[in-house]
């Protein structure tokens, strides 16, 4: 199983960021996915079954104003991962990602979550080895999407449900 984990979000405002930053992010969050992939994908067809367990966000649904460009990496990887899953589908590797909602691996993502979210945001939370066990557990079991947690879940569901422009809009008012 080859797990794309690596990945920063950031708090900072898109139009604040030095070019340096700018790259740096999207070479951890979508390139390394890609390179990795391709990189290890011998490894993976001599193994079978084998799976790829790419690690976007809940944020790869939806254009975020401010963090639009962690965004924007996350969705290409739910996009990356989607189209690979039929490109390996008869080499017999399975391609899944997840997309969880916050997940309080250090307090800063804590506080901005209070900060931002608020109470939903508190509830949409998941305990990090529950994260783990589901994205693995679902992984197994071919699951394409995999968001943990009962609200994130539903959530998720209906931030794809509507038009981009909406949930553009509704970040922008209510996250500001
Ligand atoms: N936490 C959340 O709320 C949340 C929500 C949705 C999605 N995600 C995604 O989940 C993934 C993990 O997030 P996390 O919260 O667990 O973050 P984290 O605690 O900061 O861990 C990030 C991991 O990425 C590795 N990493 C960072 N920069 C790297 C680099 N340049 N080269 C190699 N490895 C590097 C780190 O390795 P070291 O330990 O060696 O530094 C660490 O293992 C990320 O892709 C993130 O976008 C997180």
């Amino acid at each position: 199983m080859l797990c794309n984990v690596a990945g920063l979000g950031g708090e900072r405002d898109y139009l604040s960021y030095p070019l340096d930053s700018l790259r740096y992010m999207v070479r951890l969050n979508l390139e390394s996915v890609m390179a990795l992939t391709l990189t290890l994908l011998p490894l993976l067809e001599k193994n079978t079954p084998s799976y790829i367990l790419n690690v976007a966000s809940m944020a790869g649904f939806a254009p975020i104003p401010i963090k639009n460009l962690y965004a924007a990496t996350k969705s290409a990887v739910v996009s990356f991962s989607y189209s690979l899953r039929y490109q390996l589908k008869d080499k017999n590797i399975s391609v899944s990602c997840l997309c969880p909602g916050p997940v309080f691996t250090k307090p800063s993502i804590e506080k901005y979550t209070k900060e931002k979210l608020g109470n939903l945001g508190m509830k949409m939370a998941v305990p990090v080895k529950k994260v783990g066990e589901v994205a693995v557990k679902k992984t197994l079991r071919g699951k394409m999407i995999i968001v943990p947690g009962g609200l994130a879940k539903t959530l998720s569901g209906v931030v794809r449900f509507f038009p981009r422009r909406w949930v553009a809009w509704f970040y922008y008012r209510f996250t500001k």
